[in-house]
């Protein structure tokens, strides 16, 4: 009986593995392809890759909102968010928050002198941003809604900041 081919006695090869698709990505009005694995957290790629640190990594479970950033406007938690989930999406962090000036949240910030650590404050701003696109005149109650957490205590003056900055909003409107 004749020996086997050659070829019949190599070992089965598995398939080369498939990289992910480049995922595309905008981060304060640039473009980028994120090329790793989609599963990574947007806080990940905004801290460790860009190097956009005014994003914090508080809990990472999406509880205290100190990674809060805007996607498509809308304030959500960095950590808890894919690169899937964030491709193809406009992403604005505290770094791309003021155009030639700075966003009416950010001086009303300034003038009610609210940062004490400032740890949380870059996520109680876009959490801040978010809430007066949505309701120009916020109440106590809708300030109350934002659920960022400050183990400071600052919540008396980011209030306060808050009713500020829709002042000031209304106010470059007339
Ligand atoms: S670090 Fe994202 S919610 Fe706490
Ligand atoms: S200012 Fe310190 S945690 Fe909010």
């Amino acid at each position: 009986m004749s020996n086997p081919p050659e070829h019949a006695a190599q070992p089965a090869k598995h398939p080369p593995a498939r990289l992910p698709a480049p995922l595309p990505v905008s981060i304060n009005g640039k473009p980028y392809f994120h090329e790793g694995d989609p599963a990574m957290p947007l806080l990940w790629f905004l801290r460790d890759i860009l190097r956009l640190t005014g994003t914090k990594y508080g809990c990472g479970i999406g509880a205290c909102g100190a990674c809060t950033v805007l996607l498509d406007g809308k304030a959500t938690r960095s950590c808890t968010t894919t690169m899937q989930a964030a491709a193809n999406h406009k992403i604005t962090t505290i770094e791309g928050l003021a155009t030639n000036a700075l966003h009416p949240v950010q001086q009303a910030w300034i003038e009610e002198d609210v940062v004490q650590c400032g740890y949380c404050q870059a996520g109680q701003i876009m959490a801040a941003v978010d809430l007066l696109q949505r309701k120009p005149k916020p109440n106590d109650d809708d300030i109350a809604g934002i659920d960022n957490l400050c183990r400071c205590g600052t919540y008396p003056r980011i209030r306060r900041a808050i009713q500020r900055a829709a002042e000031l909003i209304q106010g470059a409107k007339k």
